[in-house]
């Protein structure tokens, strides 16, 4: 299947216009173009919403691109990737000697945004204090650098952004209502690519001229049978994902197209791949112990499966996706090997089922063998 780009998306006036189009006919991302067209031109706060990877950095550019404030300053801030003593000097600047070490003073990223357009992502990790100083600057359109009494006005419009259900944080009291309301003058929801699928083969051929262009290689085609697996896929990362595969794809391939068995298995089956179950968890600010953290989570694991499994290490290796051997000699190493007998397990937990609610067959509880390892199981 030959997928140019200008042949099958639909190429509309607002895509010419950006740096980066926003690739995708379905229905619900014409809808997004045209509220990016629309909202564009209002001078009022917006905020973007969806699930990582679905585009949010790009519409606010796009709002950006196409707004009166064009010939401005784009200037994106990722609220949730600087620790926030730092945050507040990044956004309002500082006055020398403010701070140990602010040697010289510094001006803030809403007074390099003056005259356009500053983006705020990921906006609920922002911490209660800044939150009021937001507030304040979007109300009056000012605010005070750190260490200065002096207030400075700017004309800059804000976008911000959140993977977060911000509303779920407001009534959780992580969130300020008011703030929220000032933000969520313009709202603009980007749709997970799982619900609109007949966007997948556009991107796929999007990303496969412009990394074929980038690498000077001839473009690449897709046969049927791969974009079919492709099309089925959920895309959990969604436009990232895709990005980040076809790159990977154009890199690899030598003959010009790709074909079902150039796909990873996780898409092929369309399972999670394995750098998505990566817990979602952050780094406390004092760090962490972490071969212990790791070893609390893995015990707990292992404890769990057994209790599921009620004991019976080849179902709990399954739960865990190991080998029984190698289960077994961990369990060993871990001097768990005998907490695995019946008697220590709560009743409650006997008459468990398995994760996938199957019901249990009955299980045989093993003594250890002198090697260590248990006799073998079916
Ligand atoms: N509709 C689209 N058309 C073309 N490229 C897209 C589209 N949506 C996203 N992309 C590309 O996918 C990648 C991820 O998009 P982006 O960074 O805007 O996502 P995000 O929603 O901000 O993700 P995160 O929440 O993880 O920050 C970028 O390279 C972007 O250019
Ligand atoms: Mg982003």
């Amino acid at each position: 299947m030959q997928l140019e780009v200008s042949e099958q998306s639909e190429v509309s006036g607002l895509n010419n216009a950006l740096s980066n189009p926003l690739v995708g006919n379905s229905a619900r991302m014409r809808v997004v173009r045209a509220l990016i067209a629309r909202l564009a031109n209002s001078n009022s706060t917006v905020l973007i919403t969806g699930e990582s990877g679905t585009g949010k950095e790009l519409a606010a550019r796009a709002i950006h691109e196409l707004s009166p404030r064009q010939d401005g300053c784009f200037v994106p801030v990722n609220c949730g990737a600087i620790p926030e003593e730092l945050l507040e000097s990044e956004l309002f600047g500082h006055v020398r000697g403010a701070f140990t070490g602010a040697v010289n003073a510094r001006q803030g990223r809403f007074q390099f945004a003056h005259g356009g357009t500053l983006f705020l992502d990921e906006i609920a990790e922002m911490s209660a204090k800044l939150q009021v100083k937001l507030l304040r600057v979007l109300q009056e359109r000012q605010f005070e650098p750190v260490g200065s009494d002096t207030s400075v006005q700017v004309d800059v419009r804000v976008v911000a952004a959140t993977n977060r259900d911000l509303w779920v944080a407001v009534r959780e009291r992580k969130f300020r209502e008011d703030l929220f309301y000032r933000l969520n003058v313009l709202p603009l929801e980007l749709p997970p690519l799982r619900e609109r699928d007949s966007d997948i083969a556009l991107l796929v051929g999007h990303f496969l001229a412009l990394h074929a262009r980038r690498r000077g290689k001839p473009t690449i085609q897709v046969d049927d049978g791969a974009m079919g697996i492709m099309e089925k896929y959920s895309w959990p990362g969604n436009v990232r994902e895709v990005e980040n595969l076809v790159e990977r794809l154009v890199v690899l391939n030598e003959e010009g197209i790709v074909r079902p068995t150039d796909l990873p298995d996780y898409v092929i089956h369309n399972a999670t791949p394995q750098h998505q179950t990566t817990a979602q968890v952050s780094l406390p600010n004092e760090g962490v112990d972490l071969d212990g953290v790791l070893e609390k989570i893995e015990n707990g694991f292992i404890q769990q499966a057994l209790e599921r499994s009620r004991g019976n290490k080849t179902l709990a290796a399954e739960l865990l996706n190991l080998n029984r051997t190698t289960f077994i000699e961990r369990l060993r190493k871990k001097g768990m090997l005998q907490s695995t007998r019946p008697a220590s397990l709560p009743a409650a937990v006997i008459n468990n089922v398995r994760a996938d609610g199957t019901p249990l067959t009955e299980s045989r509880f093993e003594q250890p063998s002198p090697s260590g390892l248990a006799p073998a199981e079916t």
